[in-house]
């Protein structure tokens, strides 16, 4: 059984198509920790057509980024709620401004559990339009496959439920340029904040998804 000391406690950072969402679940499996994505709890925001999801698409469309008030209390009340996040989590787009960075280490202060790691992957931007161009979601549980890279065993299916698998609608290379412009911005800074505290690690994310992995495994001391 886990106990409280071999849970983990991270965010990974990356710009889109980094393989934050790729990597996210052999963490969230290997620790039995939970996954929080905050993109995906977005687009469920907006399948569900809540005023959120409709406000939200429109900046997400655009490459912008959603406020900071919202995206804190969102990750405030999964922290506090969700009874899997007791064993430990991993954030996979959030926090994303340095706002967010200081919230998220205040609230977790407050509960006495400070982050341990903040892996951050790395990867030229020339890389990702090939990786976001060609990729295919499973919505409800935010699954990402490749159409090269990493295809389903049968086409447009998802391979744990059969269901159909769709394109984002901001997974288009116009949109993509604006996304970098906003992590290069606003998130990119979030790396030096984390070197600061000392719990950052960097990582080549251009290799296969299994060195990735690797890697990360790795710089988690495992
Ligand atoms: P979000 O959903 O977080 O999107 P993102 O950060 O742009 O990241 P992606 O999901 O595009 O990339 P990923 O790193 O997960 O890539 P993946 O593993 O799928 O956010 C969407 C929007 O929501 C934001 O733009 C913003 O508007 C809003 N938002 C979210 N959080 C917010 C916050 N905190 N504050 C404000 N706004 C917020 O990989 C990509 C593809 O490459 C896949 O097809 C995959 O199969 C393939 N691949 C992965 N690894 C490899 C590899 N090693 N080699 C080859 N192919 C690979």
């Amino acid at each position: 059984a886990k106990t409280d000391d071999d849970s983990i406690r991270m965010v990974l950072i990356g710009p889109p198509g980094a393989g934050k969402g790729t990597q996210a679940p052999n963490l969230k499996e290997k620790f039995c920790a939970c996954h929080l994505a905050t993109g995906d709890m977005l687009r469920s925001q907006v399948t569900k057509q809540t005023a959120l999801g409709i406000e939200a698409k429109k900046i997400m469309d655009q490459g912008g980024l959603i406020s900071d008030e919202i995206m804190v209390n969102m990750i405030k009340s999964e922290l506090s709620d969700n009874p899997d996040c007791k064993k430990g989590f991993i954030l996979d787009g959030f926090p994303r401004t340095i706002p967010q960075a200081e919230k998220l280490d205040e609230m977790l202060k407050e509960k006495s559990i400070p982050l341990q790691k903040a892996v951050e992957l790395k990867i030229d931007d020339e890389l990702l339009v090939a990786r976001i161009t060609g990729r295919l979601v499973h919505p409800s549980s935010g699954r990402s496959y490749h159409k090269l890279f990493n295809p389903p065993k049968k086409e447009m299916t998802d391979d744990l439920t059969g269901e159909p698998l769709v394109q984002r609608s901001d997974d288009n290379a116009d949109a993509l340029k604006k996304r970098l412009v906003t992590y290069h911005n606003q998130t990119e800074p979030i790396v030096a904040y984390y070197q600061k505290t000392g719990i950052w690690s960097g990582i080549d994310a251009s290799q296969s998804p299994s060195n990735v992995w690797s890697q990360i495994l790795k710089c988690l001391g495992q």
